[in-house]
């Protein structure tokens, strides 16, 4: 279900922003990307969808991000991992425990997407999805670790273990129950905002009651309001 609405939000996200160069080069980065692991593009389109349903539901609540645009937090969403065109296929492919030599180079993704994404010109906002989605509330992420991580980092932490829950990879062929996975984040609270979990659980309740049909999706499809 997440998955279906996940490919129609690109395909419409995408038609309705062909105009812009950052938008077909996004769209170049994203088509690479599909070609090199399915999965690894699966996931993008997961998390960017996500992003931009747990943002539209925190400024419904007022809580925060109110000068984030859409079209930026979904590209953030589906470019956050390409940095790993860079990884060889034994690790972005691998189902196996890492050794730490592979770690690194798996933990490099971050540093790697961030320079594609600079040397395109890309906002602010996309470039820190990518840089902080890594990291975690207690400190315990990567690359920096750092415990101060900005409102767009920790929205896309959420967002990013969400569709890494949903999206079956190598390393876990089943799709995990969304109680299942409410409920690791709140006992993995402390690792996230709380505000954004919050905010998860309501999106995917509202996934659940609509059938796989969010309300949400039509407030983006005009290109003219692009901050909304
Ligand atoms: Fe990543």
């Amino acid at each position: 279900m997440i998955m279906e609405l996940s490919r129609s939000f690109y395909t419409n996200m995408k038609r309705n922003h062909r105009q812009q160069i950052k938008w077909q080069q996004a769209q170049a980065l994203f088509e690479a990307l599909k070609c090199r692991d399915a999965d690894t593009a699966m996931h993008s389109l997961v998390t960017g969808y996500t992003s931009v349903q747990l943002l539209i539901h925190l400024r419904f609540q007022g809580a925060f991000l109110q000068h984030m645009r859409i079209d930026d937090v979904y590209l953030g969403g589906l470019l956050h991992d390409i940095g790993k065109l860079s990884m060889g296929d034994d690790i972005l492919k691998s189902d196996k425990k890492l050794d730490q030599s592979q770690r690194d180079e798996l933990e490099g993704h971050v540093a790697e997407g961030v320079g594609i994404l600079r040397k395109l010109g890309m906002e602010k906002d996309i470039v820190d999805l990518c840089l902080y989605h890594h990291e975690r509330a207690d400190g315990s992420g990567y690359p920096a670790g750092r415990m101060e991580v900005p409102a767009i980092g920790r929205l896309a932490a959420v967002a990013d273990v969400y569709a890494a829950m949903k999206v079956p990879r190598a390393y876990q062929d089943m799709e995990r129950s969304d109680a299942d996975i409410m409920g690791y984040f709140y006992s993995n609270h402390e690792q996230y905002d709380l505000t954004i979990i919050d905010a998860l659980a309501e999106v995917v309740k509202q996934l659940a009651q609509n059938g796989g049909k969010s309300g949400n999706i039509g407030e983006v499809h005009d290109e003219k309001g692009a901050r909304r």
